[in-house]
């Protein structure tokens, strides 16, 4: 099928990407012409383990081409894909100006004569954007156009999004007519995977409820690691141990500093701003967001009560990544705690496999920070190591090398990387969460 996605950021592009791998001939439209001359260039402008690969491969296929004309995008697909920034406004409601200026410019381009064209929205949106998607496009387009809309949430996460959408859990997608609907089961026909067909209210809501719940999770798992704490417990096993119920599973389950990214914490404060304005306050929600909001404050708590002061002490910092996989700097815990060691006076010597050039750019951090040229040499002198981020590095280094660079061996392991007993015997001072201290 000819398929048209406007937008080519983190969804757009590996959507683009993974639908021209499984056989569909793809354009990706995108108004910022600098992206579009570097994608044409073979450059990818974000970095996605195997995504370079496939875009690569595709173009050379001739499946997968890229323009920043959205008149063309509209006549060459059958089905356009919306996959613009759906940012939060300052009281956490959703910026849809994006999505409504794609709308009116699908409108202003599509022609009469050019065949039934289905507009999905694949941005993660307030549930009834749908509705105002086909307004748009009823308002500005031309008498006599045929159209469907759909709402067609994705589940990607960053870091494997080339095999969540390749290979994913479900597909969902919303429409209000069989047509619709026919021309987006034909769409996922090459994938492999069970495929629920919702009205697009449904659609749009699930992709709220998925991710909230999923927080939720993450919140729920952090004050059980409280409690832990004041109770001897240890929230690896407890973790372990409810999550070997099927009902509840084991993933989502890990206790840490708390979720971060351009996902989350945005589309938690949406869905609370729209259930309040449908009159259900969601209360359970706001919790939840407290609860990610406490974990930050109680690690640095943590630290200080170990170090006692931060001034002029040198802290080597471990990931600056909203979590592993990724050079993604956006909403990150670990930025934050890195702006707070900062604030009160210590200096950094920071370390984060993919996301040292994001956070120099994007993560706002003033005060005496370095960069080191190697996780060990971030070391060097230290009188503590903070691991902020999930890499799968961090847990698997020397524990003899770490204690060796650093000045004073002490760790405090947000992310709950290491296993104490371990830790204990190389004489290093371990602090976690959910886990009683090792000194
Ligand atoms: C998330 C969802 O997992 C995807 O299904 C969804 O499609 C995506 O948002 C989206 O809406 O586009 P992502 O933001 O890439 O994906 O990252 P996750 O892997 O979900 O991690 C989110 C945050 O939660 C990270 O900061 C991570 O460190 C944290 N986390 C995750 C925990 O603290 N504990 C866990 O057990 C799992």
């Amino acid at each position: 099928m000819k398929l048209t996605i406007i937008g080519t950021g983190y969804v757009g592009l590996t959507t683009g990407a993974c639908f021209a791998e499984v056989g569909h001939e793809v354009t990706c439209v995108d108004n910022n012409p600098e992206k579009i001359a570097m994608l044409l260039k073979g450059e990818i402008p974000i970095f996605e383990p195997g995504l370079a690969e496939l875009v690569t491969k595709n173009v050379a296929a001739g499946r997968l081409k890229f323009s920043t004309s959205t008149a063309e995008g509209v006549e060459s697909g059958e089905v356009i894909f919306i996959a613009v920034p759906t940012p939060p406004m300052p009281d956490g409601s959703v910026d849809l100006s994006f999505i409504e200026k794609v709308a009116r410019e699908v409108a202003e381009s599509v022609q009469p004569g050019q065949g039934f064209k289905v507009v999905v929205d694949k941005s993660t949106v307030p549930v009834k954007t749908g509705q105002k998607v086909a307004e748009t496009i009823k308002r500005y387009g031309p008498e006599g156009v045929e159209f469907g809309v759909a709402s067609n949430p994705e589940f990607l996460r960053e870091g494997c999004a080339i095999d969540d959408l390749l290979n994913p859990d479900r597909i969902v997608f919303g429409t209000h007519d069989e047509r619709t609907a026919d021309v987006m089961r034909r769409v996922y026909s090459p994938f492999n995977a069970p495929v629920l067909a919702t009205d697009v209210e449904s659609a749009e809501l699930i992709k709220h409820a998925a991710n909230s719940f999923l927080a939720l999770k993450i919140s729920y798992i952090n004050s059980v690691a409280r409690i832990c704490e004041k109770s001897g417990a240890d929230i690896e096993m407890v973790a372990e141990g409810i999550g070997m119920d099927e009902r509840i599973g084991r993933s989502f389950l890990n206790a840490g500093l708390g979720y971060g990214g351009s996902c989350f914490p945005k589309d938690i404060k949406a869905f609370i701003s729209i259930s309040e304005s449908l009159g259900y306050p969601f209360e359970l929600l706001k919790q939840v967001e407290e609860i990610n909001d406490s974990q930050l404050d109680h690690f640095l708590a943590k630290i200080r009560e170990s170090l006692w002061v931060f001034r002029e002490k040198k802290i080597a910092l471990w990931g600056l990544a909203f979590k592993q996989n990724t050079d993604d700097v956006r909403e990150s815990v670990a930025i934050k705690l890195a702006q707070k060691i900062l604030s009160e006076g210590a200096s950094i010597s920071a370390w984060d496999p993919e996301a040292v050039g994001t956070a120099k750019k994007f993560g706002n951090l003033e005060g005496d920070i370095t960069y080191a040229e190697d996780q060990y040499s971030c070391l060097d002198g230290a009188e503590a190591l903070v691991i902020a981020t999930e890499w799968p590095q961090f847990g698997n280094a020397d524990l003899a090398e770490i204690k060796k660079r650093m000045r004073n061996p002490i760790i405090f392991d947000g992310r709950n990387l290491f296993d104490p007993a371990t830790v204990a015997q190389q004489g290093i001072e371990y602090h976690s969460i959910g886990r009683l201290p090792v000194t």
